[in-house]
Formats: C-alpha cells, structure tokens, sequence
C-alpha cells in the first residue's frame, strides 16, 4: 500500500462515531459503548471488519445480482443492547437513534448505516481484499452520484461479492465493478427516483 493511501486510511476516516441526528443522547451519544457493533467491550474496533487478512480467489465471474427484500420493522435500539440480523448485509431493520454523517469511513456498521437508508442515503459497501484500483473507482461513483452516501469497507458481504450498494429494501451485489459501472450508476438513479 503507498503512504498515501496509508495517510488517507488512517486521518481522513473515522469510525462511525459522527452524529447527524440526536435522539435519545442519553442513550446513544456515538461515542460510548459503540464497540458493542464490532464485538468490542471497549470502543476499540476491531481491524477483522475493515483489513483484508486473506485474499481469495474469485470464486464467480462477473456476478451481478440486484434483489428486494420485504421491510423489517424499524425500532431504534439504544447502544446498550446489541441487534442481531439475519443477513450480514441487511437492507432494513432495527438500528440505532443516530445516523452517520454522509461520506466515508474506515468503518461504518449496518447498526448505524441502517438509519441512513431509511432517510435516503446509498450505502457503498466493498470487501477490504477488493482490488485497488476497483475500488477507487467505486469510490468515484458514490462521490459523483450523490451528496447522501456512506462509503466503507465491509468484510462479509454476501454471495462471494466483493461490492455491494445498498437502498432502503433492496441491494445490488457485483464481483467486479469495471465493465459494470453503468449497471451500478443506473441502480442508483432509480433508487434516487424512488
Ligand atoms: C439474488 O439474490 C437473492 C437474495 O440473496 C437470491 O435469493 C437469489 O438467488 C440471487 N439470484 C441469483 C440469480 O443469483
Ligand atoms: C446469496 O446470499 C444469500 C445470503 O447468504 C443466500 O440466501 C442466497 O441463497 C445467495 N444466493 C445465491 C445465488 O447464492
């Protein structure tokens, strides 16, 4: 990785601990306790969500698959207790009372980018072993597309993806991303009329 990337990784993303909304402080202030996302008793993150530690090799070609899902109810849950989903990458569901601020992080959990889509926002997700270069182009995208966007690596996306973007009830998956760039900026641009 060059030190510019390295730069980039280490100051300019956060975890998800910026607040855009403030519901409950008392409950969620998106600092304390936010370790509870990442297995953590403490608010340490742990690096096995965002680091790429074991490379595979791609097990499908050019996989692209965009599918709905019916809406799960949507309680906000205080920090203290931890939510579960049946999918590793949910497209609605229980979450916390206060949404990230749109743009990009070192990593942001479905507990919190939840909340964005359900006031509109498109959630990048990459896996951490995703190619460089795709991945800068990804980020392109999102950057261009749109104001309200959350960017950040994800290590368990689903059906061997290594991107997926995420709308309220439905997400996008893809193993590559160069060749599928108007399938990925068309998805969006329905969602946006939706
Ligand atoms: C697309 O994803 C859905 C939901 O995960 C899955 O049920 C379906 O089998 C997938 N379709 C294809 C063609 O892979
Ligand atoms: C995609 O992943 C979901 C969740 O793991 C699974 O239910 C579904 O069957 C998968 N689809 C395909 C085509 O493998």
């Amino acid at each position: 990785m060059n030190f510019f990337i390295l730069f980039l990784l280490l100051f300019s993303h956060s975890l998800c601990k910026s607040i855009r909304h403030s519901e409950i402080d008392s409950c969620d202030d998106t600092v304390n306790g936010i370790g509870i996302e990442w297995d953590g008793e403490d608010d340490k993150i742990n690096s096995k969500f965002y680091k790429c530690y074991l490379k595979l090799p791609k097990t499908k070609l050019n996989y692209v698959n965009e599918s709905c899902f019916s809406i799960d109810v949507p309680y906000h849950y205080c920090v203290s207790k931890k939510i579960i989903y049946s999918s590793s990458v949910p497209t609605s569901g229980s979450h916390r009372p206060n949404w990230p601020v749109y743009g990009e992080y070192l990593y942001c959990p479905p507990q919190r980018w939840l909340h964005a889509l359900e006031h509109g926002a498109v959630v990048f997700l990459y896996d951490p072993c995703a190619d460089e270069y795709e991945i800068e182009i990804f980020r392109s995208i999102a950057q261009k597309c749109l104001r309200r966007f959350i960017l950040t690596p994800h290590s368990s996306l689903e059906n061997d993806s290594l991107f997926t973007i995420v709308t309220y009830g439905c997400k996008l998956e893809l193993t590559n991303l160069i060749g599928n760039e108007k399938i990925v900026t068309d998805y969006i641009k329905v969602s946006l009329q939706n």
